[in-house]
């Protein structure tokens, strides 16, 4: 078998992260070894997301930077996957025609046929089924060695519809994988040097899946069986919705140490009127409640959330509802968007539109008040001792990168064998995304548990 080139390059959320690497697993027996750059790649993959105009339209402009690889000799395969291709495969068979594949999130398996079809055919090849197989069955285990902070999918889709929002459309309806089958990936990961695990799901705690007791699992039951996991030290989750927060999650971030005191729990606005135009189905109320609850087990929880500007109709009263309500609760961090009209959604046949200028003008403030409360609690964590799990070098010799229970990175003056474990890290300056700290004393415990 001759060895081949491969590049793929990934769009949007942490789904897709996870989804390269399985696609990356599913062409290796082919004979395809990832490398870093289109230029010389006998294939290429663009992993899209079409969550935003912005996001899409990025996805025509590289392929027309990546035509003229078709130009050579030997012609490279050129491949969509991801939610574009989902939702948009015919138009970028029409637009782009010297596609090879067009290929969506619920037909990576089938990559090895596709690819072989493609060579044979004179025109591009669509498979964007949602078959019923599942796709998780039909995948290839990870076999590579593992980051120390690797992804684990255990489920995908979403049955919400918010109305703003392309994902049940992209995605599918909601699909929870065994927990079985999410325990055995996990023991994989980690025996190829994973240390922390963020499960992902597009609405991660409606997870519901068979367990071994032939009863179906919550998250939180989830996630005391993987803490249970020996050598895996943090486990995170992503993205949640408000509503799916149940008492047995919250009981596992009382309980359960591995459970990381950092949620991303995006919330979109403040105001209710708009939340309810939205189709959220939960207040701003719902959400300051839920935030006291979990703040309640976990006092030491920090929060990071998502917003939405200018959704139509949002008025300067909504505007202020949702800074008061990013006042009131107070994030370590959050992304914030202007609202971008996706075809399909109900939100996009709504009438009255924000000005662009006004829709503008709220995102600046918007992420000046996060910004400011990022740079708030960074802040407050020097001259205070963080645990760090240490992930990567860092850039200058001699040093260290890893990160706080919050996702900050952390730079430190320590050696290489650090790398994969855990220490406490006295932390002593902050730069705009980084902390820099010293290890503390040799704890033996730390220098045991590694
Ligand atoms: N499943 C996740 C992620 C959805 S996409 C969730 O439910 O939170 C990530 C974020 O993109 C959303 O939280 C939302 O803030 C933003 N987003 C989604 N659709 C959008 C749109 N049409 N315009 C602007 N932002 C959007
Ligand atoms: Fe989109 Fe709403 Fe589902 Fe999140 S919960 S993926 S915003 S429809
Ligand atoms: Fe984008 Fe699809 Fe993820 S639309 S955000 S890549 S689920």
């Amino acid at each position: 078998m001759s060895k081949k080139s491969l590049f793929i390059k990934t769009y949007g959320c942490q789904m897709n992260v996870y989804d390269s690497a399985r696609m990356a697993d599913v062409l290796s027996p082919l004979g395809y070894r990832l490398v870093e750059s289109a230029d010389q790649a006998d294939m290429v993959v663009l992993n899209t997301c079409h969550i935003r105009e912005k996001a899409t339209e990025k996805v025509f402009s590289e392929l027309g930077r990546l035509r003229p690889l078709k130009d050579r000799p030997e012609g490279a395969i050129l491949a969509v996957a991801g939610c574009v291709a989902q939702a948009e495969g015919e138009e970028i068979l029409a637009r782009a025609p010297f596609v090879d594949i067009v290929v969506g999130p619920q037909a990576y398996h089938r990559l090895p046929q596709l690819v072989a079809e493609a060579t044979r055919a004179a025109g591009g090849v669509l498979d964007t089924e949602f078959p019923i197989d599942a796709k998780f069955d039909l995948l290839p285990e990870p076999t590579e060695a593992q980051a120390v902070s690797a992804f684990l999918t255990i489920q995908e889709g979403c049955d919400k519809f918010c109305s703003f929002c392309v994902v049940p459309y992209t995605r599918g309806a909601e699909f929870s994988r065994p927990v079985a089958a999410v325990v055995a990936e996990a023991e994989r990961l980690v025996a190829l040097g994973a240390r922390e695990l963020t499960l992902l799901g597009q609405n991660v705690n409606a997870y519901h899946g068979d367990g071994p007791d032939g009863v179906v699992w919550g998250l939180g039951q989830l996630l005391r069986r993987l803490a249970e996991v020996p050598g895996l030290h943090r486990l995170r989750y992503t993205t949640s919705h408000p509503g799916d927060v149940d008492e047995a999650l919250i009981a596992a971030h009382r309980e359960v140490p591995q459970v990381m005191p950092f949620l991303h729990l995006p919330v979109q606005s403040g105001s209710d009127r708009l939340l309810k135009a939205m189709n959220r189905r939960h207040t701003a109320d719902d959400y300051r409640r839920l935030v006291d609850r979990l703040r309640a087990a976990r006092p030491d929880l920090a929060l990071s959330s998502d917003f939405i500007v200018g959704y139509p109709g949002e008025s300067d009263a909504d505007h202020q509802a949702s800074l008061t309500l990013i006042r009131e609760i107070g994030f370590a961090q959050a992304y914030s968007f202007k609202y971008s009209a996706r075809p399909g959604t109900p939100a996009a046949l709504e009438a009255n539109r924000v000005p662009d200028a006004v829709a503008d003008q709220r995102l600046q403030e918007v992420q000046a008040l996060l910004l400011e409360q990022m740079r708030a609690f960074n802040r407050a964590t020097v001259g205070t001792t963080q645990r760090v799990l240490f992930e990567k070098p860092g850039r200058h010799p001699g040093q260290i990168v890893g990160r706080t229970p919050y996702l900050q990175a952390v730079h430190v003056e320590a050696p290489l064998s650090r790398l994969g474990r855990e220490a406490d890290v006295w932390i002593d300056a902050v730069a705009t995304h980084s902390l820099a700290g010293r290890l503390c004393q040799q704890d033996p415990e730390t220098e045991a548990a590694a």
